[in-house]
């Protein structure tokens, strides 16, 4: 099939009502790799995620327009539901009765859901204390065996790659190919939505970079496909203490990755020794991107940013704007061009951090205290009042009065 007729089938099918129609990485099988006849997906209509503009964030980022998709409006509200339908429909065709994964949180609320439709059981290693409770809550209502090992991420990779070698259970980690091949979908419905004109940049977050990876993998196929005429280049974004592929890209030329003990307070991309780099690096270096690291506090002020435009994310994902104006600024990406960001869990998903940030004491007592200094303009701690209509409007008073001419 040509590109053409390719993209007027996968615009056909929007008007389809049959389950794998409506999925928005389904519509995309011919990308994909197929199930067996009498082997229906498990799917939760996952994928179709939208694209929007972020006026306010272009222009503290000094760029004249800027756009994000949000992965974080999937179902489970992260990104990790389009690989998650993929790799659970084919962990149910093998015959699997439980599935597995070591996460950050949303790997594993992914996980749990997708087991719970396709009727298999799911068992969850998560490092204690450190991933958000909205996820950690998804895993537990889904069914999941949730297990909080002391370890951080990479340890529990580790138990439990030994676990899978000892029983029959299926491993759902983003080294899965399954996982991945879903996980391209994003890249080719965000060109169908730009009307297959590829944007200059895309820019996404990296923790195990699978995403990365992925993302990567569908511009290749969509260019040698003739989807797309050329390629955007696709950079990647780490936190300053989870830098391990930065490192690897900028000082030591993608040869060897050195792995650390990461710390970030963006708990989903907590990840010292990130499985998929050598590809990351690959695709980074094939569309001509780039690697870069911000700070908990640029973190911080993107993610409020974001939030200013009136469509949020969860930490991980604000490291996209606040590495877009590193780019910006660094004359990578010149302000006339297109960018889209990958946003990739929903704002819901970490309320501890957003609470914290506006009640102005999400670095109290840590060594980023004193940069955070300049976050207070984007704080809005919630006021408590008495219950009168004089307290409130001179509240409203204040505020205008504090905020005229800004
Ligand atoms: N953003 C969010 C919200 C994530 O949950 C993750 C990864 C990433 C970005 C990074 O993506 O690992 O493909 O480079 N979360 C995994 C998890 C590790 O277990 O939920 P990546």
């Amino acid at each position: 099939m040509d590109a053409g007729a390719l993209k007027q089938l996968w615009r056909d099918r929007k008007s389809s009502l049959a389950p794998a129609d409506t999925s928005g990485v389904w519509r995309f099988r011919e990308m994909l790799p197929s199930l067996k006849s009498g082997h229906d997906p498990i799917t939760l209509r996952e994928g179709n995620t939208p694209v929007y503009e972020l006026p306010r964030c272009a222009r503290s980022a000094g760029m004249k327009s800027l756009r994000a998709k949000h992965q974080g409006m999937n179902p489970t509200a992260s990104f990790k539901d389009t690989g998650m339908t993929t790799a659970s429909s084919f962990a149910r065709q093998e015959g699997f009765r439980w599935v597995a994964c070591a996460s950050t949180g949303n790997t594993s609320a992914s996980m749990a859901a997708y087991a719970a439709r396709g009727g298999m059981r799911s068992l969850v290693l998560i490092p204690e204390g450190k991933i958000s409770w909205g996820k950690l809550s998804q895993a537990l209502d889904y069914g999941a065996v949730t297990c909080q090992l002391r370890a951080d991420f990479d340890g529990c990779v580790k138990v439990l790659n030994e676990l899978v070698r000892r029983k029959p259970i299926y491993l759902l980690n983003s080294v899965n190919p399954y996982r991945l091949e879903g996980q391209k979908t994003a890249a080719i419905e965000l060109h169908e939505q730009l009307d297959w004109q590829p944007p200059h940049h895309i820019i996404v977050p990296g923790g195990n970079l699978g995403n990365s990876s992925a993302l990567g993998k569908a511009l290749l196929e969509m260019k040698d496909l003739g989807l797309i005429s050329h390629l955007p280049k696709l950079s990647v974004i780490q936190a300053e203490g989870a830098n391990p592929f930065y490192r690897s890209f900028r000082e030591l030329g993608g040869k060897t990755l050195l792995p650390l003990q990461a710390d970030t307070l963006a708990t989903a991309i907590r990840i010292g020794n990130p499985a998929s780099w050598k590809k990351a690096f690959r695709v980074v270096q094939a569309t001509e991107g780039t690697v870069e690291q911000v700070s908990e506090v640029e973190i911080a002020l993107a993610k409020a940013e974001i939030g200013s435009d009136g469509v949020g994310c969860e930490p991980a994902s604000a490291v996209t704007l606040a590495g877009l104006k590193k780019l910006v600024t660094q004359g990578f990406v010149k302000p006339h061009e297109s960018v889209v960001l990958i946003l990739t869990g929903h704002v819901l998903k970490d309320p501890e951090f957003t609470l914290h940030f506006h009640r102005g004491d999400l670095f109290a007592g840590t060594a980023h205290e004193q940069a955070a200094s300049v976050l207070a303009p984007q704080q809005r701690a919630p006021l408590v009042l008495e219950a009168s209509v004089e307290a409130v409007s001179a509240t409203l008073d204040r505020f205008e009065r504090e905020t005229s001419g800004a």
